[in-house]
Formats: C-alpha cells, sequence, structure tokens
C-alpha cells in the first residue's frame, strides 16, 4: 500500500493497478477525463501518442466483475440491466471497478469530478450515485465550447457533462465568484448590488456565485499548450475546478491524465499532484507543456518522478 504520496509523479500504467495501491483517505480532488465509448482511434498531431476508444468483453476484467457481484450487490444488478440496454455495457463495466477503488482512496473532505458527455453521462450518474451515494451528488457542470464541426442531422453537439459528487457531507468547497454581465445602461435598485464597470462593451457587471454550466473556450489552434492532442482540455476549465474544490498543497489525482492538463493546473495553484495514464507519452508532453508555461520554472521538471509499469 502507498501510504505517502510523492508530490509531481507521472505514473504510466494502467490507473487500476496504481489506485488500488493507494492508501484509503489520502486523495483531496480525483478529476477524471476517461474515453467516452466513441468507438474509435485518437491520435495527436504533434506527438506519436493515441488511444484506443473501443471496448469489449476483452478489457473486463472477470475477477472485478466478481468482486462487484460479491461486495456491491445494487451496482451487480445494475451492470446486469446495462448488460440487455447499452452498446455502452463493457466501458461502464470497466468504469465501475475503478470508481470503487476511487472512492475509497478519496478523503471524507474530498470531491470528485468525473467528465462526461450526453451519450454515456446517464449511465454513469447511476453508478456513481450507487458507489458515492445519491446524497453525495452535488452538481452536474455543463461545459458549453464552440469549436468542433456538426451535422445537418442534429443541433450542434457543443457541450460536455462534469459530474460532482463528495464522498461526505464534510465536502470542502470554495464558492468561487464569477462576473454577471447586464448591459450598458442597467442600474439595480437594490442597494445590495454592487456593480462594477470594466469597459467591456458587455456593460456593468456584478459579482455572483459561479453557475452550473461554464462557457469556456478549447484550447486555440494558436494557443501555446496546445499539443494537437483531440481530447485536450482547457488549462482554465481545471483551474475552475482546482480552486472550487481544494486548498494550496492538497493532493490532486488524476487517474486519466492524457496530455496531463491536471497536472499543469495543479502546479499552477500550488497544489500536489500525481497522474496516471497507460501511454508513455505523457511524461514527455507535461515536460514540454512546462518548458512552454512562462509562470512554472522549468527547475520543476527535475523533480517529477516518473514511475513506468510496462
Ligand atoms: C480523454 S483522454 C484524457 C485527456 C486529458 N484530460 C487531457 O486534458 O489531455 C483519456 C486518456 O485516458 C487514457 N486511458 C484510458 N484507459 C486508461 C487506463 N485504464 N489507465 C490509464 N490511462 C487510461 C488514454 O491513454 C487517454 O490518454
Amino acid at each position: 500500500m502507498m501510504k505517502t504520496i510523492k508530490n509531481r509523479t507521472v505514473f504510466c500504467s494502467d490507473n487500476f493497478d496504481i489506485i488500488k495501491n493507494i492508501a484509503d483517505d489520502s486523495i483531496d480532488l480525483i478529476y477524471l477525463d476517461p474515453p467516452f465509448n466513441k468507438n474509435k482511434n485518437f491520435k495527436t498531431k504533434n506527438y506519436d501518442y493515441g488511444f484506443v476508444d473501443k471496448w469489449s468483453s476483452e478489457d473486463i476484467d472477470i475477477s472485478h466483475i466478481e468482486y462487484i457481484k460479491k461486495n456491491h450487490p445494487m451496482l451487480y444488478n445494475l451492470l446486469d440491466i446495462l448488460n440487455v440496454i447499452t452498446v455502452n455495457k463493457y466501458y461502464i463495466m470497466y468504469l465501475s471497478i475503478r470508481l470503487i477503488e476511487m472512492e475509497r482512496i478519496l478523503k471524507d473532505s474530498g470531491s470528485i469530478y468525473i467528465h462526461t458527455e450526453p451519450s454515456v453521462n446517464h449511465y454513469i450518474k447511476i453508478v456513481m450515485d450507487i458507489i458515492f451515494g445519491e446524497k453525495n451528488f452535488i452538481n452536474e457542470i455543463v461545459w458549453c465550447y464552440k469549436s468542433g464541426g456538426a451535422s445537418k442531422k442534429r443541433f450542434a453537439k457543443k457541450h460536455d457533462n462534469i459530474l460532482l459528487y463528495s464522498k461526505s457531507d464534510n465536502y470542502y468547497f470554495n464558492a468561487i465568484k464569477e462576473k454577471s454581465y447586464h448591459g450598458i445602461n442597467y442600474n439595480t435598485g437594490n442597494k445590495n448590488v454592487i456593480l462594477y464597470d470594466d469597459n467591456d462593451s458587455l456593460g456593468k457587471y456584478s459579482l455572483v456565485n459561479t453557475k452550473d454550466w461554464w462557457d469556456i473556450p478549447m484550447m486555440a489552434t494558436s494557443s501555446k499548450n496546445r499539443i494537437g492532442y483531440p481530447t485536450q482540455k482547457p488549462i482554465e476549465l481545471l483551474k475552475k475546478i482546482i480552486m472550487s474544490s481544494s486548498k494550496e498543497n492538497d493532493i490532486v489525482l488524476d487517474p486519466f491524465a492524457g496530455s496531463g492538463t491536471t497536472a499543469i493546473a495543479s502546479e499552477l495553484l500550488s497544489r500536489k499532484w500525481l497522474v496516471i495514464d497507460k501511454s508513455d507519452k505523457t511524461l514527455d508532453i507535461i515536460k514540454s507543456m512546462i518548458e512552454k508555461e512562462p509562470l512554472i520554472s522549468n527547475d520543476i521538471i527535475e523533480k517529477i518522478t516518473y514511475l513506468n509499469s510496462h
């Protein structure tokens, strides 16, 4: 069992093998952005890096299903039903055993954000309700963006869902404020509402508690941090999550790290981090993102611990 978590660790491994060795109640914040069962292969432009997003019975370890049957009968019953109604059944089974372990390693005061999208969100939410408890569901965040293609046969799909759960009532939450614009000629009749003006064409604004829909652009093609990795998430998105659900020096885990966005956002906000990915390219990508990020010293690269179990 891993009793102490070493800050700035990159594991190259199946995340299950690492998470099952992390001690109970040791992580403050988990963000996971697993593949969405898109039935295709993802590839990067700039790195020889990609991952397969297709799931079959071969991805399922029978011992995991036996474990769920014995220890989580309600979840087992759900998986049995999903087995009949959805093509996502193997994908959901694969995630379930990992989410069980994530619940175990999360501190009582911790939070978990699972990044999903509309085709699988409803299945994952029921799984989360069973593993974390319906009462520990905190928010569904709708992340809106503009980029990407569109089909003539449906409304343009321009949002992802991010489910936020806690482990107990005792979870940490920092209610950060955001600007709410009211137009140029707005005057509030309420003397308790303070209006600000930043000379933006959007007019005057007040500061309000952050809403559960976030309008954050995808990483621009011109961004210095963009690696050409199709599922790379914006650093701003991760910063908002980390600021809302952790304090300085808290431990942040990303078990599906991809290009390491969580590591970079955690470093920028002085959080401890460990990330896991099956790919052996994650470390190189994190290093090159640090080199391009003026707010992170290059000395940090020397402080990263790399453990490759392949
Ligand atoms: C959607 S991407 C994550 C993108 C990431 N949030 C970012 O901003 O770059 C999913 C990642 O999960 C990794 N992955 C899939 N199954 C895994 C597993 N069992 N253990 C570790 N990594 C896994 C893939 O290699 C891929 O890099």
